[in-house]
């Protein structure tokens, strides 16, 4: 007779197999994705699985209740002890008896694929660096001299086919407390990557380590440094937490941090303590929060511009600075976290950065790659991180694109007259009637909404504090559609424009959103200065994304992502008639949110995004916006609002 027939789902993989063999030997031989870690021991509920009856009947397989053996004593036990769900059997305790069908479920499998809750919900495959090894450990004796180590190296090897294994040398002074602690039996953290071509034995406990390992995904920016700690077996994000960059003290932005270590020597050290020591403060913090020992982070992914890049790692940015704008390296960084001089970590932790893709466009912006796919689009897509630097993808499945340009800060709502960030008091939205050319407004945190979308005038507001960064584009291009601001981006007088809120304000006016009085805080108008600042941001944003254009040959593009926490409060309409954006239909426009922070969590997820990242960047073409003329041409025209020349027919729709 033949051996019983077992289909494995959802895989479909099938095979047959002598009756009593375990299936978690079935589904070894089969390339079954089925997790263990105590390698069938019966301890880890790693290997659990559920044999399903029902209609197979399009397999042409009958499924009998007897087609696994009767639960065996481990099982029995640790049904007692733990409690297996009901249905499920431990796949490396129960054996085929005759033809079944087996389900993996998705806890049960290592590559389990993850959804992301964000704007848009992303897919990860697990495909952890760092994974966990149960092993038991042959004994010393007098007769055989070999080393700890070697009888460790030798049991992963019989037992987990894990060969040439490497030990940190951090590891090596507790190797042997904790192999005597565990009885000769333990559980090691194996950190495995394609970069590195041996197995790295990062972390060791005696016996069975429940608690779990964790990585950190890391955004650095030169504001905001946040981090989302993850759990390395589930992909769930535990906690997220963020803390400023301390390096403000040194330069609001990334230049005059880059002139701070050209005037000072040793500034490039200050810088680099001071982020250094933000991480560590954020690691045990968030740690604290997620109430687990901060020892069990074994993995971090950082991804950043590349002077955050450079400054992480103790390299002078200098270069950076002046054209040709060379990288140190761009290649992805593989580092243990004692190498890179973080405590919190412990110290042979694995630290991952992403490549950056040249001198200006870093890997934030690989990472935005990763999350968003350009390369992976059938329509022309443009992709846009907007921070003071924005970072500009433009791809489809031929060819990917890339640049950065230098917007400065006043999107943030810095360098605006009654700018602050996004926070309780700050006017985040706004409408002018067109009639009237009364605005109504939306603050963040005040509760006194008069309409269903959060818009009140003024008197019904209190608490005002300023103009925050989407604020202030939907005033300027508010500002354009009710005419109190002609397309040079001029605020008219009183008299020309028929509303007694553009006053004068020297040779120039300033139109009077709030004055001060209803609700009380201080004055808020949009000045000439305000206008011109916002114009050459947007100029900046849009000749970058023109530039991208030019170079791929096409005149306009198939849809728009705006990323960045930022991106996700600018309204497309707005951004569209203020000109930052090429013309599209609206409803292409969408919000990606904080794109490069989920490139840093699929990174530390998985080793197969790793890998395609890399290859990703290698083939990305890098456009130079500080030595391109014709960059120099689309700022010009893009001054004007929308534009002085490019068409926004879908404007008019
Ligand atoms: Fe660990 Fe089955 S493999 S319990």
């Amino acid at each position: 007779a033949q051996d019983p027939l077992v289909i494995f789902t959802p895989s479909g993989k099938r095979g047959r197999f002598p009756v009593g063999t375990p299936v978690l030997t079935a589904a070894r031989q089969l390339g079954v994705d089925l997790d263990s870690v105590c390698g069938g021991r019966g301890i880890c509920s790693k290997c659990q699985i559920t044999p399903s009856y029902g209609d197979f009947s399009k397999h042409g397989v009958h499924v009998a209740q007897d087609a696994l053996s009767e639960c065996n004593s481990v099982e029995e036990r640790y049904d007692r002890v733990r409690g297996l769900k009901t249905g499920r059997r431990l796949g490396c305790q129960a054996t085929v008896q005759s033809d079944v069908v087996i389900d993996v479920p998705p806890e049960s499998q290592v590559h389990r694929q993850v959804v992301r809750k964000a704007a848009a919900d992303r897919v990860i495959e697990m495909d952890p660096a760092t994974r966990l090894f149960y092993v038991e450990v042959a004994e010393p004796d007098m007769h055989d001299p070999t080393g700890d180590q070697q009888r460790l190296a030798k049991a992963l090897s019989e037992q987990w086919e894990v060969d040439d294994l490497e030990v940190d040398p951090k590891i090596l002074p507790v190797l042997q407390k904790v192999l005597r602690k565990g009885d000769w039996k333990v559980t090691v953290a194996l950190h495995r990557s394609h970069a590195e071509a041996r197995p790295r034995l990062i972390a060791l406990w005696p016996g069975l380590h429940e608690a779990g390992i964790f990585g950190l995904a890391i955004d650095l920016g030169s504001t905001t440094i946040a981090a989302h700690l993850t759990n390395l077996d589930t992909g769930a994000v535990v906690t997220s937490a963020g803390i400023m960059n301390p390096q403000i003290r040194f330069g609001e932005d990334l230049m005059s941090r880059v002139s701070y270590a050209m005037m000072n020597p040793g500034g490039e050290r200050e810088m680099t303590a001071a982020v250094r020591e933000a991480i560590d403060t954020l690691t045990a913090d968030i740690a604290k929060e997620a109430g687990i020992d901060a020892g069990l982070i074994l993995e971090t992914v950082f991804v950043c511009n590349p002077v955050m890049h450079h400054l992480l790692l103790g390299i002078d940015p200098v270069e950076l600075g002046q054209a040709p704008f060379a990288l140190a390296t761009s290649d992805a960084l593989h580092f243990s976290a004692v190498e890179l001089g973080l405590t919190a970590l412990p110290a042979p932790a694995r630290i991952y950065i992403l490549p950056c893709i040249a001198g200006h466009v870093g890997a934030d912006a690989a990472a935005v790659a990763l999350a968003e796919q350009p390369g992976k689009s059938e329509d022309l897509a443009l992709i846009v991180d907007v921070g003071t630097n924005a970072e500009i993808l433009l791809g489809d499945t031929s060819r990917t694109l890339a640049c950065s340009s230098p917007t400065g800060p006043a999107f943030e709502g810095a360098q605006i007259s009654s700018g602050q960030r996004a926070a309780p008091g700050a006017i985040e939205a706004i409408r002018i009637d067109p009639a009237t050319r009364e605005p109504r407004f939306r603050v963040i945190g005040c509760d006194l909404w008069s309409d269903e979308d959060g818009f009140a005038d003024a008197t019904a507001q209190t608490g005002i504090t300023g103009i925050c960064g989407s604020g202030i584009i939907e005033a300027v291009a508010e500002m354009r559609m009710a005419g109190l601001l002609d397309p040079s981006g001029l605020i008219g007088s009183a008299e020309a424009t028929g509303s007694e809120r553009c006053l004068p304000a020297g040779r120039t006016h300033e139109y009077l959103i709030h004055d001060g009085t209803a609700g009380g805080g201080p004055k808020i108008t949009v000045t000439q200065g305000d206008i011109r600042a916002i114009q050459l941001a947007k100029s900046a944003l849009y000749a970058g994304a023109r530039l991208l254009m030019d170079t791929r040959g096409v005149d306009k593009v198939d849809r728009v992502v705006l990323a960045g926490a930022f991106g996700a409060h600018i309204s497309p309409k707005h951004a569209m008639v203020l000109g930052m954006i090429p013309d599209v239909p609206l409803d292409k426009v969408t919000s990606a949110g904080n794109a490069a922070g989920t490139g840093a969590r699929i990174a530390l997820c998985s080793l197969k995004a790793r890998r395609e990242i890399e290859a990703t960047v290698r083939r990305i073409t890098k456009v130079e916006t500080a030595i391109e003329p014709k960059f120099q041409e689309h700022f010009v025209a893009a001054n004007a609002i929308p534009h002085a020349t490019d068409p926004f027919p879908e404007l008019k729709k």
